[in-house]
């Protein structure tokens, strides 16, 4: 629960103010008695409001007994609202009940950044537990004019919606019910949904695809989400999110450590609906077309095979060498059907695609990659106002070498070295020289290791996304 008031007209469990390294200011609504032996307080413990310091005072203010909280925020010209994540996310989620945050410094009072670390706090897969988590309860005092949190709300329910399916079981979440669920949740905010079934995507050539989620019991889905709000607007963005349900590695089976979290291998999907909520619900003024190829990874006797060719949907034949590699066949169908079908005039994929990215970058840091200066910096602007990080990968043509095929038009990997650069190159093929960028998260998109976010699902890129379409 956040809210921001700019009349204080209740009691809090604990009042915190904010305030930078060498500026500790007391409230002038305290008594001066009371002051007195905060300025003692403060002097004996030697606060000065480092980065992440505390100094807790309780005291008796007309027959009230106040709960105060100095939090200190570093020096002021290091200050960055990563810092500001740091230290809300940290204080903020060790207190209960409710609690008051002002201060005297503007910065210090940004509403969005507070509003995005108590929905972070207050996030918790509890859907399962007997028992559920408390919710922190955070007022914001800003003096003036009322403000309007309405984007700050609705991005938090959106990255709330993303994260859940993320957390959400593969004996839940299957292709079916996820479908499903992006239908009702297109009724809820606003944008439409249509549903291919298998038949559907059989007529279409969608071979790749149907492939990969062949030896499931539930078969694939293509959910197409589209939002067209663009006025005179001659773009249509294409959200593309890669929707596998679950990913056992299929045939090239993985080992079952690294196989336990792969509920999430459809957080890109995840990331794209929770977008188009927002999106949707802000009305933002653009013409968005959401596609998730939705399959399971499974085996059984029907499963694709390593050495198999297949025709994909844009007409390359592709050799299939690894069946864990599954991700990408499933995405390049899909991003054929958003240029050819739905003459998108740009392509945005989102995918849970290597393990190769997390060698590379960690679970801190998304790569993308792109073909577009220009896109890509709109991108980088779009995750960094929401402390989402990001670094762009190469793309050089010589990476190509990697995925000749003696039998096909084209292998679906590369081997080892440089893997999500590979992976990468065989999607930029299916763009057909649109501006065109790819975010692999599949470092970031759980169990990250970003400081502000808990385990589990994070919910990243539904933000960035929504910025990145609607800031331009
Ligand atoms: N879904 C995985 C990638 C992944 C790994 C996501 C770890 C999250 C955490 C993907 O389908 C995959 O298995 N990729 C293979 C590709 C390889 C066989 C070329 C990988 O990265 O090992
Ligand atoms: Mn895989
Ligand atoms: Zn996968």
């Amino acid at each position: 629960m956040f809210k921001v008031i700019n009349k204080i007209g209740k009691s809090y469990d604990l009042n915190v103010a904010l305030v930078f390294d060498g500026g500790v200011e007391i409230c002038e609504h305290i008594s001066a008695e009371n002051r007195a032996l905060i300025k003692r307080l403060i002097d004996k413990k030697e606060f000065s409001g480092k980065k992440g310091e505390i100094l807790k005072v309780d005291f008796l203010e007309k027959e009230n007994l106040i709960s105060m909280a100095l939090l200190g925020m570093g020096k002021e010209e290091e200050f960055t609202f990563d810092v500001y994540r740091e230290v809300m996310f940290d204080f903020l989620s060790k207190e209960k009940g409710t609690v008051l945050i002002s201060s005297d410094k503007a910065i210090l009072s940004n509403h969005e950044v507070l509003g995005e670390i108590v929905s972070n706090v207050n996030y918790s897969f509890d859907t399962f537990k007997e028992k559920k988590a408390e919710k922190l309860e955070v007022e914001l005092f800003v003096a003036g004019e009322e403000k309007n949190i309405s984007e700050t709300i609705l991005l938090g329910e959106a990255t709330d919606i993303a994260r859940d399916l993320v957390d959400l079981p593969a004996n839940i979440i299957n292709p079916i019910t996820l479908a499903q669920r992006v239908v009702e949740l297109g009724a809820k905010y606003g944008f439409e949904v249509e549903v291919l079934d298998e038949n559907d995507m059989e007529k279409l050539d969608m071979n790749l695809l149907l492939a990969v989620g062949r030896a499931s019991i539930t078969k694939p889905r293509l959910i197409v989400m589209k939002y067209l709000n663009g006025k005179n607007n001659d773009e249509k963005i294409g959200l593309i999110g890669k929707g596998l349900t679950y990913d056992t590695g299929g045939l090239c089976i993985k080992p079952a450590d690294s196989m336990f979290e792969m509920k999430s291998d459809m957080a890109g999907a995840a990331s794209v609906i929770g977008a188009m909520c927002a999106i949707a619900a802000g009305k933002v003024e653009r013409n968005v077309v959401a596609i998730v190829p939705a399959c399971e990874n499974a085996i059984n006797e029907n499963a694709y095979r390593p050495g198999d060719i297949i025709k994909s949907m844009n007409g390359k034949t592709v050799e299939i060498i690894n069946t864990d590699a599954e991700g990408r066949l499933a995405l390049a169908d899909a991003i054929t059907y958003a240029v050819r079908n739905e003459k998108v005039t740009e392509v945005v994929d989102i995918a849970t695609l290597t393990g190769a990215i997390m060698v590379a970058l960690g679970s801190l840091t998304t790569g993308v990659f792109s073909n577009c200066d220009e896109k890509y910096s709109m991108l980088e602007d779009a995750s960094r106002l929401h402390g989402e990080k990001v670094w762009r990968m190469p793309l050089f043509d010589e990476y190509n070498e990697q995925l000749k095929s003696t039998v096909a038009d084209i292998k679906h990997t590369g081997g080892r070295m440089g893997g999500s650069i590979t992976a990468a190159k065989f999607l930029e093929g299916f763009a057909e020289g649109l501006p065109w960028i790819h975010m692999d998260i599949a470092g970031t998109s759980f169990n990250s290791s970003v400081k502000w976010v808990k385990k589990g699902a994070t919910g990243v890129g539904v933000k960035a996304l929504y910025s990145y379409v609607k800031n331009r």
